[in-house]
């Protein structure tokens, strides 16, 4: 990966002391990349410091080949495009004139800024939403905005903290599609603490915990290492003496329910449910439950993830 983005060893400690950050490296080149951890584990803390907009306690940011942190900071932070959890706009101003006014403050002229706000409010889907103002918007529309406003100066690196939080699931899942469009063409960062989402989304997930990343890599590799065998679950009536499956391995036994874990589900699925019927077991209902990030992160950290029941 050609990396356009790239942290090494950054750390942030708080004047209060609180050491927010303690020795985080990444790389983000073109595509979806996304800092999956519950909250307070340092993502936040880790976007402004790449971003520009919070001075590293130690440690390196490159941005755009231009150390972030260097004498060529600007030419650095000029090439991404960063929305805060909560980005500000003005309520009583349109979407349109909001658009507009960032792009005014980023030195593009009027006529193109009202040109390239336009242009990216029909990329987002809020073309409809132009002359609304920002006050009336839901808040799944608000955040395509905040997108639309990083994207304003065009950058090659979109850093977005935590897009998706607080949207419905219907919201959440037309975001996500709108970051997988926008990754085709350049490198986005995103923050979540959701493990589903980063699962199906993303291209390589960072993992975060208590300020340092603890894993990293594309979702599926990461289930593969660290994440614990599939379940076969089945339900119904079961006879006296379990009976044993060509790989799998018996985890649970009782006359309601069987539990058996493989690294293999679809291979050990027929085999098990001959041998549950030759056995005499009368099925009601066989689930496969597979492992994803939130059973990797609790392998990893043996803490339950945040919104793993509220995940979409
Ligand atoms: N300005 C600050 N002063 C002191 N501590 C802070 C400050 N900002 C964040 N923290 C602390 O740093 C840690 C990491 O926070 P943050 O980067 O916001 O995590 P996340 O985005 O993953 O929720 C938390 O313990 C948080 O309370
Ligand atoms: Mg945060």
């Amino acid at each position: 990966m050609d990396a356009v983005l790239a942290a090494r060893g950054l750390r942030k400690v708080f004047p209060d002391g609180t050491v927010a950050v303690d020795g985080v490296s990444f790389e983000a080149g073109r595509g979806l990349t996304v800092f999956m951890g519950p909250n307070g584990s340092g993502k936040t803390t880790t976007m402004r410091m790449s971003v520009g907009a919070l001075r590293p306690t130690a440690g390196e940011v490159e941005a755009c080949g231009h150390r972030v942190w260097g004498p060529e900071g600007w030419r650095a932070r000029a090439c991404m495009g960063y929305s805060p959890q909560d980005a500000p706009f003005r309520d009583r101003l349109t979407a349109l004139e909001n658009l507009v006014w960032y792009g005014l403050v980023r030195g593009i002229p009027l006529g193109e800024a009202r040109r390239r706000a336009r242009g990216l409010l029909e990329l987002v889907g809020l073309e409809g939403g132009a002359s609304k103002k920002v006050a009336e918007l839901s808040g799944g529309m608000r955040r395509r905005l905040a997108i639309a406003a990083s994207l304003m100066g065009d950058p090659e690196v979109l850093v977005l903290d935590e897009p998706t939080s607080g949207l419905d699931p219907g919201a959440r899942l037309h975001l996500w599609r709108l970051l997988r469009r926008l990754a085709g063409e350049r490198a986005v960062v995103v923050s979540t603490h959701i493990p589903a989402e980063a699962e199906e989304h993303a291209d390589r997930v960072y993992i975060f915990h208590r300020g340092r990343v603890i894993a990293e890599g594309p979702p599926a590799s990461l289930i593969e290492r660290h994440a614990p065998r599939a379940r076969i679950v089945a339900e119904g009536s079961m006879p006296e003496r379990p009976p044993s499956v060509a790989g799998a391995v018996l985890v649970e036994w009782n006359p309601g329910r069987a539990v058996y874990a493989t690294s293999d589900p679809d291979g050990a699925l027929p085999a098990l449910v001959e041998g549950l019927l030759a056995a005499g077991a009368r099925l009601e209902r066989v689930e496969v439950r597979r492992p994803g990030l939130a059973e990797v992160y609790l392998a990893l950290t043996g803490e339950a993830p945040a919104g793993v029941s509220g995940g979409g």
